[in-house]
């Protein structure tokens, strides 16, 4: 069942592009309207929310990070993202008027599902992001929103976050399209680029991979890697140090780049590997110079910069040991590559250090206790 792959975790890699071209999949109509079947939530309801809580846990609660970015900025609802485990040990401000988004692959994580109980004891309504048909949280919901990402096996979770990213999107767009504001016009733009993912993902698959397993091989020695991002690209890097400690059992951090001067460049010496997620130069606020800029710091300090861009970015390679540039896109769809990468960097710096990446030490696919 591993169709060829060497792990279940490689080919969930590669189920990517088909997972999120299946999440997507009959959820938009021919005038560009969405239809999200499963939303049993009134929609004089929807219109109405005046906050967004998500909440999950791992990799789910990155997804839902990198949400937080898309959904603030198209429907101007603010989206508080916060792992279930610590929303649920204190008292939280939820009213009708709060959206529960609750993300989770397997839909059996204890902590998620407790969250889950203690926002509908509050009056909000919950909607479940989910990959599991019929699982306790879909049903413990208001509603739910699947990903179509198919099983996923290998303990860490690659192809769910891809999705679980697209699933989010679709409810941003929905929840703009439903509550009318100004982004409504640029919605049918959002979703053409959405819709050119798959091929983009399958791109990186193609061009990367050779060069991010050599990248692995050279490094498999490391005691630790910091990761950084801005924006989008800040989830992202947390989603690769996280990849890296279930896998390959080193130390990794991801920080936002910005977050650097006010303590973790004093980590930086010698020989120190950084890798670091590039925003397009293309999109806003200037945050590309920005991010070069916190390259640059680094590389001064001694560290191996290995920089993940966008293609035509040259800019970057003057303080980069090495650069994996990733297809262009907009800066909202950019986590659905970039991320990419990171996973193959995980998965093969463990299977360079002989290690089991569909089953390392000590965890389990669904935590099915608190
Ligand atoms: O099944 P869930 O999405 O609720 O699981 C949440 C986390 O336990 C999960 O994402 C975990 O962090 C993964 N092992 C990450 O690779």
């Amino acid at each position: 069942e591993k169709g060829g792959f060497p792990s279940f975790m490689d080919k969930e890699i590669h189920d990517q592009p088909q997972a999120v071209a299946d999440t997507l999949l009959g959820r938009l109509d021919i005038d560009g309207k969405l239809t999200l079947d499963e939303m049993r939530i009134d929609e004089t309801v929807l219109k109405t929310i005046d906050k967004i809580i998500v909440i999950a846990c791992g990799t789910a609660a990155y997804a839902g990070q990198v949400a937080k970015y898309a959904i603030e900025h198209w429907c101007r609802v603010p989206v508080e993202v916060e792992l279930a485990h610590e929303f649920r040990y204190r008292d939280p401000v939820v009213t009708e008027k709060t959206l529960v988004v609750a993300i989770s692959q397997s839909g059996e994580t204890m902590d998620t599902t407790m969250a889950v109980r203690h926002a509908r004891q509050q009056g909000a309504k919950v909607i479940a992001i989910c990959n599991t048909f019929g699982s306790t949280i879909p049903r413990e919901s208001d509603a739910a929103l699947y990903t179509h990402a198919g099983p996923e096996i290998a303990v860490a979770s690659t192809k769910a976050f891809l999705s679980q990213v697209v699933a989010c999107y679709l409810l941003g767009l929905y929840l703009a399209q439903l509550r009318g504001n100004k982004f409504r016009d640029e919605i049918t733009t959002i979703l053409e680029e959405l819709q050119t993912i798959p091929e983009k993902v399958q791109s990186v698959l193609d061009n990367d991979k050779q060069q991010v397993l050599d990248l692995a091989r050279r490094n498999q020695d490391v005691g630790s890697v910091l990761f950084l991002g801005r924006h989008v690209g800040y989830p992202v890097a947390m989603e690769g140090a996280l990849k890296l400690k279930e896998l390959a059992y080193i130390h990794a951090e991801g920080f936002a780049a910005g977050e650097l001067k006010h303590g973790p460049i004093a980590l930086i010496d010698d020989g120190q590997l950084v890798i670091i997620v590039v925003p397009s130069k293309r999109g806003r606020d200037s945050l590309h110079a920005k991010v070069i800029s916190n390259i640059q710091e680094v590389r001064a300090r001694g560290a191996n910069t290995v920089v993940i861009a966008e293609e035509g970015d040259e800019e970057v390679q003057e303080f980069a040991s090495e650069v994996i540039y990733v297809p262009q896109t907009t800066t909202l769809m950019a986590p659905l590559l970039t991320t990419v990468p990171l996973q193959i960097f995980a998965m093969e710096l463990a299977t360079a250090k002989g290690l089991d990446v569909d089953q390392p030490r000590n965890l389990a696919k669904s935590v099915t206790v608190e």
